[in-house]
């Protein structure tokens, strides 16, 4: 077996073995394959795509490729595909231990214009997202919850295919994405899975019909690992609440623990809280619901968020935002038809707020904060938008072309697409 034979088979289309993949991936991993190969070959799988088989003995190969762990108890894990303004992961593992769900969450840091739940919580001061395994699991232990960076060792050939992928162009293929997510999954010991795949001109997914292909393969995989495993498919073509960069989205997220949150992000902790409820309770959706919205109302997940905080030695009180702002004024009266994602996000990193370089150092406190959103109303001069920088400035003009205005009124924007489960499949 050679890796060039490998290549000029996916390049014909045909299916590789269970054998020849496991040659070329961990050929990889241990340096015995360089990266100019492993990028031909990652090309012809992009263009030539995988079928279900390959994609199920690739997850497998890179899901054993380190360590597999095993909690010792039942948790659940939920996992974002990335977008612009995602905070959700911030409310909702705390929210849902207050409500007694276990929640040992291995978070990501930012990937082009999608930002990281560990760089966001990391504008908090002091708080530390390295923990070794032993620790995290007495933190669960103790109050119920931690968000940690995932733990060296896990996925290694996902760890270095991600990389090569992120530079060759190589990222939006479904078997590529399926298999690197769900080998992380599967690695990181959870025993049910909820995957938030985003869809829209901010997302990995930019159509519905790919959304749903990704979502059953990885649904399958889940299944076939013996982990139940549901995919909510939510909109991603306006940004996700109102704020996007670091610190303000952890405030945002605060804020929306203590029930004061923007109504698209509580409807989707609602939504997937209410899921993750059921599913860990066995209880019916309607009572789940309920539980969620009285712990929002509560501020219960709050409490829970300043206790994961505290053991995690971060300080609640100090999350530094620029006191540099400007506003953006609407410069004509009508409806906001859309809110460009995709360019909020790149602005945000040109601000500093994500990396363009791996080892660029991310400023925290910059961002923006959206005053009008997908469907509301908006007077000549109302404010759009407050731009938080510090070091960089934007254009205006930028900023200006990523609201499109109608004169007519447009009806808010679908929020939660789909739920794929096994048995609808
Ligand atoms: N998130 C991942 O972890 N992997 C991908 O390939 C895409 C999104």
């Amino acid at each position: 077996m050679n890796i060039l034979e490998i290549i000029e088979k996916k390049t014909k289309g045909e299916e590789l073995t269970k054998e020849e993949l496991n040659y070329a991936i961990m050929g990889y991993v241990n340096d015995e394959i360089p990266d100019y190969q492993m990028s031909s070959f990652l090309m012809a799988v992009y263009l030539k795509g995988m079928t279900d088989k390959e994609t199920i003995d690739l997850t497998d190969i890179m899901l054993h490729s380190g360590k597999v762990l095993d909690f010792g108890f039942d948790s659940i894990d939920k996992h974002s595909t990335g977008g612009v303004g995602d905070k959700t992961t911030i409310v909702l593992a705390p929210l849902m231990a207050a409500l007694d769900v276990k929640m040992l969450k291995m978070s990501g840091r930012g990937l082009g214009h999608t930002g990281g739940t560990i760089d966001k919580l990391e504008a908090i001061s002091g708080f530390q997202t390295n923990i070794s395994l032993e620790e995290v699991q007495k933190q669960v232990e103790d109050i119920g919850v931690a968000i940690v960076s995932q733990m060296g060792g896990l996925c290694p050939a996902d760890k270095k295919l991600y990389a090569l992928r992120d530079v060759t162009g190589t990222v939006a293929s479904i078997p590529l994405i399926a298999s690197s997510i769900m080998s992380k999954k599967l690695a990181s010991g959870a025993s049910k899975i909820i995957i938030d795949l985003k869809v829209g001109n901010g997302a990995l997914m930019t159509n519905l019909e790919d959304a749903k292909e990704l979502a059953r393969i990885m649904v399958n995989i889940g299944h076939l690992n013996g982990k139940e495993t549901i995919c909510v498919l939510t909109n991603m073509d306006e940004p996700l609440g109102n704020a996007i960069g670091n610190s303000l989205e952890v405030l945002e997220a605060i804020d929306t623990l203590k029930g004061n949150g923007p109504k698209d992000l509580n409807e989707l902790v609602i939504n997937l809280g209410s899921l993750m409820l059921s599913l860990d309770k066995n209880m019916p959706i309607e009572e789940a619901i309920e539980y969620v919205e009285n712990a929002l109302e509560k501020g219960l997940g709050y409490e829970k968020l300043v206790e994961m905080v505290a053991y995690q030695h971060g300080d609640i009180d100090n999350i530094p935002v620029s006191s540099k702002k400007f506003d953006i004024k609407a410069y004509q009266s009508g409806y906001i038809k859309s809110i460009n994602a995709l360019k909020l996000g790149e602005l945000a990193r040109k601000l500093g707020a994500g990396r363009f370089a791996k080892d660029d150092v991310i400023d925290q406190t910059v961002g923006f904060v959206l005053h009008k959103k997908v469907g509301d109303k908006v007077l000549k001069d109302e404010v759009l938008i407050t731009v938080y920088y510090n070091e960089k400035d934007l254009p205006l003009s930028d900023i200006f072309d990523c609201f499109e205005y109608s004169d007519e009124e447009i009806s808010k924007p679908t929020l939660i697409y789909e739920i794929i489960k096994k048995e609808n499949l």
